[in-house]
């Protein structure tokens, strides 16, 4: 707390771990609390400024843990020297963990699982009067967190969640069980809340989903391409992203809605997994390589332009050799822009924590480095190709090491960067690539 002119300030701080729902459930989640009194700190401000902070967890591997349980153990001693500090924990590990966390950690005053963050005012007011312990992680498999106030961290570019959930059940994978089942927005909610982002001077939009594709299967209100192009329409906006496609579903009118819209960026992640059928099926994925192989020259033909990233798991129970050569061909094969590349972590509650043939620690990592490897060369490989190429870029400010170098991505999710001259944040600028290097593009107005 600060006093301020005669008037007392209150700060909520977060962190944040996981994916863009975490980040964007957070804004939620601060928007709320802005309500009540409670501004948001910024990402680097120090903890003890704060009079409440939350954990906005991710358990998708064993690592998002350990991270999370290192900041729990943090915490204690800040709560010793500021009894009155507030100490809560959303997102999924609180829905995973519940009250075994406080049980671990009673220095945690609350829990509040992934479908209660439209309750978190209440719960912080009534620690604030009577303190006590709270926890709250009932997965409602209806309710959606919608049309409270949100307070965007971003000034240019907004997060939209357009459905919440998964009923994929990948046999690796937590989701499903600590976000329920899949339930959509409906449309008109979510183009109004573009609407408004438009309105507030924002540019592009992502819209998030654990499978964007399945958007509307269950209001039948709109499929997920008719939201792109409903999207596409707002007036004012410049950019519209999504994430994240399931090979299963990407349908024909998705990819020419890409193909035709306006706004709608040419870049599509499209995680595979694997690269072996034998994998595939243990993943329970429900496509085969030829069937996305054949995804992949669809897209290509009809939008050359879009690139194509993808997420990769090494280390799956029963992998073998020949699975894993079977991968590196694979990648060979798509060439992919880039990818994100893990090694499996197991889950407990999910089919592949207990199968049989568990990767050893030690031939994963092994795996990981040969992966990234022939990935990062093809990665160069494709920005090479793209030199002297004229790109546009949506500025977006300084770069983190030189205030003289700005930055901005292309409508392909490549990042730029050129030396600045009186470009503004959220200007567009066409930009010459002068310099591809495996990461980052570097090049000169043009
Ligand atoms: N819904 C998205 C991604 C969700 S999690 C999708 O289906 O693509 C993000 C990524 O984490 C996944 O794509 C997967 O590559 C990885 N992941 C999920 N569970 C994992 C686990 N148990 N171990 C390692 N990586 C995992
Ligand atoms: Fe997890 Fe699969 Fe659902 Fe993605 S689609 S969130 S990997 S279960
Ligand atoms: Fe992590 Fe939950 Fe996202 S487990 S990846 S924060 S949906």
């Amino acid at each position: 707390m600060k006093i301020i002119d005669g008037k007392a300030h209150h700060y909520v701080k977060f962190l944040v771990y996981g994916c863009q729902m975490n980040v964007s459930d957070a804004e939620r989640m601060a928007g709320q609390l802005a309500a009540i009194g409670y501004e948001r700190l910024s990402d680097d401000a120090a903890m003890d400024e704060a009079d409440l902070l939350i954990i906005n967890t991710c358990a998708v591997r064993e690592t998002a843990e350990d991270k999370v349980y290192g900041k729990i153990g943090e915490i204690k001693g800040l709560k010793r020297k500021h009894p009155q500090l507030i100490f809560g924990i959303t997102g999924c590990m609180a829905q995973k963990e519940s009250d075994s966390l406080i049980k671990r950690a009673p220095h945690i005053d609350f829990v509040l699982g992934t479908s209660k963050v439209h309750e978190l005012t209440k719960v912080v007011q009534e620690i604030e009067q009577e303190r006590g312990h709270i926890v709250d992680t009932d997965l409602t498999e209806t309710e959606l967190p919608d049309g409270g106030p949100i307070a965007r961290q971003g000034k240019l570019s907004a997060w939209i969640p357009i459905m919440y959930g998964c009923n994929n059940f990948c046999t690796y994978c937590i989701v499903p069980y600590v976000r329920g089942r899949e339930r959509s927005r409906r449309p008109e909610d979510v183009v109004k809340e573009v609407e408004q982002a438009v309105a507030q001077g924002y540019k592009e939009v992502t819209l998030l989903g654990q499978n964007v594709n399945s958007y509307g299967k269950d209001h039948k209100l709109a499929t997920f391409a008719e939201l792109l192009k409903m999207v596409d329409k707002v007036e004012g906006i410049k950019r519209v992203r999504f994430m994240t496609s399931h090979p299963k579903d990407l349908s024909d009118e998705v990819i020419d809605a890409i193909a035709e819209g306006e706004h709608l960026c040419e870049h599509i992640h499209l995680p595979v997994q694997y690269g072996s059928n034998h994998l595939l099926k243990a993943m329970n994925r429900v496509y085969t390589v030829e069937s996305y192989k054949e995804l992949v020259q669809k897209i290509r033909a009809r939008i050359p332009q879009a690139s194509l990233t993808t997420d990769l798991i090494v280390g799956f129970p029963g992998e073998t050799e020949d699975d894993f050569a079977q991968m590196l061909d694979f990648l060979k094969e798509i060439r992919y822009d880039s990818a994100y590349t893990f090694i499996y972590s197991k889950r407990s509650g999910t089919p592949a924590a207990t199968m049989e043939n568990q990767v050893d620690d030690a031939v994963k990592k092994e795996r990981l480095n040969a992966l990234m490897a022939v990935q990062n060369q093809i990665s160069l490989e494709i920005n090479q190709s793209l030199l002297d190429s004229v790109m546009e870029v949506m500025v977006e400010g300084p770069s983190k090491n030189d205030e003289t170098v700005w930055t901005g991505h292309t409508r392909t999710n490549k990042i730029v960067l050129f030396d600045h001259q009186d470009e503004q944040p959220g200007d567009f600028i066409n930009v010459k690539i002068t310099h591809p290097q495996t990461w980052v593009l570097k090049g000169i107005r043009v």
